[in-house]
């Protein structure tokens, strides 16, 4: 069984995160995001797996090589500009002689990959689309189906009144190799808004597999922290060897006796803790951060080598790797530092707010 990740896109809504790294390997509890996907498709014996990429691939090859390391079989198809999620898979088609599984590369999910196979084969489906339940279907596109499961339509942002279900596009598919002779060849073409509904047209087999499971897509900052702030307290089934609930602390780290650690915290290798400081739960400190004397942190992610200085206050809050914050700043509700940033003592961001890599701002900046 092979499956093609889509990981070509730009990732904009997730900068400044992704103006230097693409989406599928920003770190998620100190992992790229991808080898998470890449574990989970082994977990349900599906080791062929073709990259489609565009933006940014280099970091993406040369963390993964073949994948050996990860013990599956990667191919990667580097796009020139790029194709959309239809337009990608048909790209890829000389690899697909079977039935295949594509995968949104930025979604973490539960979903049974195994059950929805049987489910598919069980329809005798051209494509199969997993369905996920969302609270405000209006802001979604929303998949109708009949009571057997085949998809009837798709509604694009319905108003109230013309919602019929919450079922939203899961961004998990299966398709037949036969569908790929639907989609234009080296042309722009989505899966959502072109093959999709066209199959359905066209009166061919498209169902609807849906599930309750754990489904989050990590488009946006405040959704790549509530991942965060989900896997740590246990809201997905998905393993993370061991480090959800409790504090798990890796070597090299010298944390002062007075410095007080919650629970759900994650404190990679070679981090420096000083004296007073708080880091309470969910919170993830990357490889080699230092948190000075008497900071709080709560319900942060810090990637490496990040650095807080004394006193600093920061909550929900995203800070990139080499950042540096300076004595008595405080960061609020979902500021997001970029890589590389430098913040003046002092400085006080409000909700929000968002600081370029590389971007410097004066001590005592206050931007709300
Ligand atoms: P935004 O720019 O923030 O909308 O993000 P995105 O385009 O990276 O993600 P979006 O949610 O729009 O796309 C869903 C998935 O499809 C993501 O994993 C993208 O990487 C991937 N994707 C989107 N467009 C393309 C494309 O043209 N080529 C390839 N190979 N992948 C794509």
């Amino acid at each position: 069984m092979k499956a093609v990740i889509l990981v070509g896109g730009e990732g904009t809504r997730l900068r400044p995160l992704t103006c230097n790294m693409p989406k599928p390997v920003v770190p998620i509890v100190n992992r790229p995001f991808l080898e998470h996907t890449i574990d989970y498709l082994r977990q349900h014996h599906i080791e062929d797996i073709i990259l489609a990429l565009c933006y940014l691939p280099g970091p993406i090859q040369s963390y993964f090589g073949d994948g050996s390391g990860w013990g599956v079989r990667l191919t990667y198809v580097v796009e020139s500009s790029p194709l959309g999620t239809a337009g990608a898979v048909k790209n890829v088609a000389s690899h697909l002689e079977d039935t295949f599984f594509v995968l949104n590369g930025d979604v973490f999910a539960d979903l049974d990959l195994t059950a929805m196979l049987a489910y598919h084969r069980g329809e005798k489906a051209k494509v199969s689309i997993a369905l996920t339940p969302v609270d405000d279907p209006t802001i979604y596109g929303v998949v109708e189906t009949a009571t057997s499961g085949r998809v009837q339509r798709f509604v694009e942002k319905p108003s109230w009144d013309e919602v019929t279900t919450n079922m939203i596009n899961a961004g998990t598919y299966i398709l037949e190799p036969e569908v790929l002779e639907y989609i234009p060849a080296r042309t722009h073409y989505m899966f959502e808004h072109g093959l999709f509904p066209l199959l359905v047209g066209r009166g061919e087999p498209v169902y609807g597999y849906p599930s309750d499971s754990y489904w989050i897509d990590i488009g946006t900052p405040e959704k790549y922290l509530e991942l965060h702030h989900d896997l740590l307290s246990g809201r997905s089934a998905r393993s993370l060897a061991g480090q959800t609930g409790g504090t798990a602390t890796e070597e090299g780290c010298h944390i002062h006796p007075t410095a007080q650690v919650g629970r759900e915290v994650i404190i990679g290798r070679n981090c420096t803790i000083a004296r007073g400081a708080q880091v309470t739960g969910p919170s993830v400190l990357g490889q080699g951060c230092r948190i000075g004397e008497g900071a709080v942190l709560e319900g942060a992610v810090l990637w490496h080598n990040a650095s807080l200085g004394a006193g600093v206050r920061a909550r929900n809050c995203i800070i990139a790797a080499n950042t540096e914050v300076g004595d008595h700043c405080s960061l609020m509700d979902n500021c997001v530092l970029g890589d590389n940033v430098v913040i003046g003592e002092g400085s006080q961001l409000g909700r929000g707010i968002r600081v370029w890599p590389g971007e410097r701002l004066e001590p005592g900046t206050i931007s709300r």
